[in-house]
């Protein structure tokens, strides 16, 4: 929850020449010039490229005259060394000089923090993310979240953000009562510490099992829930102590993951205020009462309606959502809240948001429900049907281990093979799992997402080792006291304007929720970068050369690195 202070990277002064220039000679608003200015997809066209759509109003005329007219209007200069209109496009070339030495000694001085930004200054994110149900296992979905929200967290916490990470714990609900009730009657300390969940999992079963025999134990769980709620000090020590052994459970895998949250405030933080939430719906005129139970009814929206209370005036999943979207509003006044939960549950948040909408919450159009599809296994009994069940702690321990088989293999004499090995393991299931769209199905196989060539966590994890070792090389501090005008070769311009579109990678990837977007930029810059290594020598050129290209390519090293970071996958410096 830390509120980040860097300061904003220094303005692109390309961009603020040609916006000042296109202001000064042909009228146009430099603050609305600025935001348009892009790469062009080919160096050939220019280094930066102004689509004229935008002006049609001003110009009353097509954007392709627009263009014309603007290249005879504003003459080069400057930074500036040439203007061309190109279709709708204008096209700018800049001094490739000065800008490789402004991206570089950005990168150089930002170090650790380059592409960090100020522009989420001031506001602040909610993210609810993994939330499992205590006193089961963790689902593979609860991965995917974990991740997910994990990396948008750090993106949001890059810009600027402060963000809120809540584990909104299932940890609330009937079915406690008939845990409550399963342990009173058969269940046993030790099989609770000998394997916790396991034990809990077996005390819900042998409850269905049981009650279909006796019914009377369904009235047994309805007290013991309503004696929960009511705070009857034996039932809620029992319920604390199912609570915590899940919870040292869950912090097994996150510890692994190196995934933190701010608050466990699930639902169960919500009991005491859930009256006050069923009051105002009331009070709205918003709850009725259908088939016995206290629900909103949704039927203009084509919806089935949120159920409120049960008949026996439990609450549910829905008005505990409710309850905890107002606290966090009042709590922390967001500017975003982002759910981070699979795609089933699409239903659930539009009824969710549009409750809130009826109730009169403007702040609605600020939740989102950052949605995502299943993790397939393509290997042996982690198929997917079993797929829902799979432990996570097995998938992370088989992921270290085929890591450590891989690094025997490669590098036998690497020092610290155990911590690389669990980098690397860990790196290529987060990997996995965070370059593919958000709402696609993720096919997990091992043999690609742990392929060191491949498009994947170890890859980049890799392309950093190397560069590292490029730099250990070199053996002398890397220093922007260097000639960047020697820098010629096009593979060397295709990755400093890569280099320079690091922070819009992560602001896109961040506003659009889509980690799969700064992914892509990493592999992209690995892909530049190993292309360039292949074909041209970094050191043992004459030293004004090497020094130059040292400095890239320790530019790259870092951007990979903060990259990474970013989507919570550690970087070994060497494997
Ligand atoms: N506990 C739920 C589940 O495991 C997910 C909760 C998601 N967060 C929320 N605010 N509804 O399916």
């Amino acid at each position: 929850m830390t509120a980040n202070t860097h300061s904003h990277p220094p303005e692109n002064p390309f961009i603020s020449e040609i916006a000042r220039h296109l202001s000064k000679h042909a009228g146009l608003d430099e603050g609305a010039v600025r935001p348009l200015l892009e790469i062009p997809p080919r160096p050939e066209m220019g280094d930066y490229t102004l689509p004229c759509f935008t002006f049609k109003e001003q110009f009353k005329k097509p954007p392709v005259e627009i263009a014309k007219e603007l290249e005879g209007a504003a003459p080069a200069g400057g930074l500036i060394t040439d203007i061309k209109a190109h279709g709708p496009y204008l096209n700018f070339s800049v001094d490739t000089g000065r800008l490789a030495r402004w991206v570089l000694e950005s990168v150089y001085t930002g170090k650790d923090s380059y592409g960090h930004q100020s522009q989420g200054a001031g506001r602040t994110v909610v993210i609810d993310y993994s939330s499992p149900n205590i006193a089961k296992h963790l689902g593979v979905h609860h991965l995917r979240s974990a991740v997910i929200g994990n990396a948008l967290y750090l993106m949001h916490e890059a810009l600027g953000y402060r963000v809120i990470g809540i584990n909104h714990l299932g940890d609330w609900g009937t079915q406690f009562g008939q845990l409550i009730t399963a342990f009173r009657h058969w269940g046993s300390e030790q099989a609770l510490q000998e394997d916790p969940i396991g034990a809990l999992n077996g005390l819900y079963v042998r409850f269905h099992a049981e009650a279909e025999k006796d019914p009377s134990l369904e009235d047994q769980a309805r007290a013991a829930f309503k004696a929960l709620e009511q705070g009857d000090p034996d039932t809620r020590r029992l319920w604390e102590h199912f609570r915590e052994v899940s919870l040292t459970e869950f912090n097994k895998v996150y510890g692994a993951l190196g995934i933190k949250f701010d608050h466990y405030t699930g639902e169960s933080f919500y009991n005491e205020m859930l009256e006050e939430t069923v009051d105002g719906l009331k009070a709205a005129g918003l709850a009725t009462i259908s088939e016995e139970a206290l629900v909103v009814d949704l039927e203009e929206y084509n919806m089935p309606p949120c159920l409120l209370k049960k008949r026996d005036e439990a609450s549910l999943y829905a008005t505990r959502d409710i309850c905890a979207a107002e606290y966090r509003h009042k709590e922390y006044g967001f500017s975003r809240m982002l759910y981070v939960v699979g795609s089933e549950q699409k239903l659930h948040f539009r009824q969710l948001f549009k409750v809130l909408e009826l109730m009169g919450k403007g702040w609605v159009k600020d939740c989102v429900h950052v949605d995502f599809g299943l993790i397939r296994f393509k290997h042996g009994r982690m198929s997917t049907r079993e797929g829902k069940i799979i432990l996570l702690e097995k998938v992370l321990s088989e992921a270290v281990t085929r890591a450590t088989a891989i690094i025997e293999e490669k590098n036998p004499a690497l020092k610290d093979k155990d911590r690389v090995a669990r980098q690397v393991g860990i790196g290529a299931v987060i990997f996995a799992d965070l370059s593919t769209r958000r709402t696609k199905d993720v096919l997990f196989d091992w043999d690609v997402v742990l392929n060191f060539e491949g498009e994947t966590g170890p890859y980049i994890q890799y392309t950093h080792a190397r560069l590292c070792s490029v730099t250990r090389k070199y053996g002398k501090p890397v220093g922007t006291d260097v000639d960047c005008g020697l820098l010629k070769e096009k593979d060397e311009y295709l990755l400093i304007r890569k280099l320079e579109q690091f922070p819009k990678a992560i602001e896109s990837a961040a506003r659009s929720c889509e980690p799969v977007i700064l992914c892509n930029y990493l592999l992209e810059l690995c892909g530049t970068f190993n292309r360039y290594y292949n074909h041209h020598r970094i050191l043992g050129q004459e030293e004004a050369l090497t020094g130059a290209r040292i400095l890239l390519s320790d530019s790259v090293r870092q951007v990979l690195r903060n990259g990474l970071e970013l989507i919570g996958v550690q970087t070994p410096e060497e494997m």
